[in-house]
């Protein structure tokens, strides 16, 4: 049961990082002014998916953790502070900032400063989640791999 929350948790948020950030780049290259501003309002409603499923992603593996020592194991766990903090300093006040600023029709510099930065983040932030969902697999199939 908890490997099952923890697996539909985690695949929940590697699928709406993923949205978020391929969306972002789509509209970015071939999107109206009205259609980024749009995406940034999207995102943050998708943050309400995004940040709960986060969290039960690091609860329940932290459980997982507990029983499981191996080497892969250890490793997803050094990932979680920097998935966690990349998100929370980063990631959610840039896509604040960059929702009040398009739906102010404020396309400055500052805006694609900001969005550069978030979507530096994000790719980080998707690389991470990918490898832990990737070792999770991984640790299902043969649970003291190393
Ligand atoms: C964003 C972070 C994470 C993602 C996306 C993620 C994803 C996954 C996925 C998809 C599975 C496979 C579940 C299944 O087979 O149904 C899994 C298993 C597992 N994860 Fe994570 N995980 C994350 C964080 C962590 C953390 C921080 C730990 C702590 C060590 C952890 C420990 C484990 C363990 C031990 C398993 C194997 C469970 C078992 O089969 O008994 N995960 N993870």
């Amino acid at each position: 049961m908890k490997t099952k929350i923890h697996g539909i948790a985690g695949m929940v948020a590697l699928l709406t990082i993923s949205t978020f950030w391929m969306s972002t780049i789509l509209v970015e290259l071939f999107g109206s002014h009205d259609a980024i501003a749009l995406v940034k309002r999207l995102i943050i409603w998708g943050m309400c998916l995004l940040i709960p499923s986060l969290i039960a992603t690091g609860i329940s593996g932290g459980l997982l953790g507990k029983e499981n020592k191996s080497e892969l194991s250890r490793r997803k766990m050094k990932r979680m502070p920097i998935i966690a903090l990349n998100g929370l300093f980063i990631l959610l006040p840039s896509a604040i900032v960059l929702n009040y600023l398009a739906s102010n029709g404020a396309y400055s510099n500052t805006f694609y400063l900001v969005q550069s930065l978030e979507l530096i983040a994000g790719a980080v932030n998707l690389f991470l989640i990918t490898a832990n969902t990737k070792d999770g697999f991984q640790l299902t199939k043969h649970p003291t791999n190393s």
